[in-house]
């Protein structure tokens, strides 16, 4: 059977950190309750110069290295992004431009927070249909140039940046069962006021800021995302018993502590990462899995499951063997 192997990792944040301090200047917070109600201590903010193409190439680059790959030898590229340098071509084309990879193909994936669940998803299909041998996979946002920095119910939240993994289809008897081994996605669009951007090429004709019913989605997110799990459990014949390490989307340690205590997934299996880089959607998943990679805790062999639920709603899960 065909598998797509994870090889390798690697993240980009922007220099600029901006802790809840900062915050505290702008709009009318304090450190106190974005930790209580969120976790959140510092996210960084994207400088002039650093856009979505450029920390996701950097975390490509990144990820190449430790795979131990060059730009030539990937043939499929998928950016998951809400925050795309342009409106086209894609992020992924442009990443593509600057490795210096003119074979295959590349594209734009739009799931907002699921984007890095979805984008996995995809490309495991290219790779294990034999459209392609080897992807890299890019989470990568700057939600802080869709900000109302005005708006203390939604600023404090998010944070900038990238993270990408290089994947590449192999045969599952000479690996040992390694590869992603099941993945549910879901979305409903009749939650589109609870969390949405209030502009758009087709709309507007502006970029537009994000608007959110934070209680609402918090409401929500808990059954979604361990009703999606549960599923993907499910369809593996495996419990949370068997899970090593959960990487869920970094939006809230609230959600996540109480998606983990839902599913009967032991706090030490949890990596936590909101509170040094905050909610940055389709790049928070990547980029806790390299931490947790880099620190020696993911190691061969893992079972790691990754789940997400963003805009839309969207949400998912993968179960991957590392
Ligand atoms: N600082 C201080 N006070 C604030 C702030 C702030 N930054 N923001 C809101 N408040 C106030 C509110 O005005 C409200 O005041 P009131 O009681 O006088 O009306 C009070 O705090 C409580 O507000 P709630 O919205 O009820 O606070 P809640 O406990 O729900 O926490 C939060 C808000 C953190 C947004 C929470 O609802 C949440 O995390 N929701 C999920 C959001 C999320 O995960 N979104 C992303 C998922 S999808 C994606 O990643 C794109």
């Amino acid at each position: 059977m065909l598998r797509s192997v994870i090889l390798g990792t690697g993240s980009a944040l922007p220099q600029r950190v901006m802790t809840n301090a900062e915050m505290e200047s702008l709009v009318e917070t304090s450190d106190d309750w974005i930790q209580q109600r969120t976790g959140i201590k510092q996210r960084h903010i994207a400088g002039e110069g650093e856009t979505t193409v450029s920390l996701g190439e950097r975390a490509a680059r990144e990820a190449l290295a430790a795979a131990g790959l060059a730009p030539d030898d990937i043939d499929l590229i998928i950016v998951a992004t809400a925050t795309p340098d342009n409106t086209f071509p894609a992020s992924a084309v442009q990443i593509q431009r600057r490795l210096g990879i003119t074979a295959g193909y590349a594209f734009d994936l739009q799931a907002v927070c699921s984007g890095f669940v979805y984008a996995l998803t995809t490309a495991d299909l290219h790779l294990r249909s034999g459209l392609a041998r080897r992807a890299l996979v890019i989470g990568a946002e700057t939600f802080s140039r869709i900000l109302d920095w005005t708006d203390r119910t939604t600023c404090v939240l998010f944070g900038d940046g990238a993270a990408a993994v290089v994947l590449e289809r192999r045969e599952e008897e000479s690996e040992a069962g390694r590869g992603i081994l099941t993945a549910k996605l879901r979305s409903d669009g009749s939650h589109f006021e609870k969390l949405y951007v209030d502009g758009g090429p087709s709309t507007t004709g502006t970029v537009g800021q994000l608007r959110m019913e934070g209680r609402e989605v918090f409401k929500h997110a808990v059954g979604m995302i361990t009703d999606v799990v549960e599923d993907s459990f499910a369809a593996l014949g495996i419990t949370a018993d068997d899970i090593d390490w959960f990487v869920p989307h970094q939006a809230n340690r609230r959600i996540i502590d109480a998606s983990a205590k839902k599913l009967g997934i032991a706090p030490e299996k949890v990596v936590m990462t909101v509170d040094r880089h905050g909610n940055t959607s389709a790049a928070s998943i990547p980029l806790a899995l390299d931490v947790a990679r880099r620190d020696g805790r993911i190691k061969p062999g893992d079972l790691v499951l990754l789940e997400a639920m963003g805009g839309g709603f969207t949400w998912g899960a993968v179960v991957v063997r590392w």
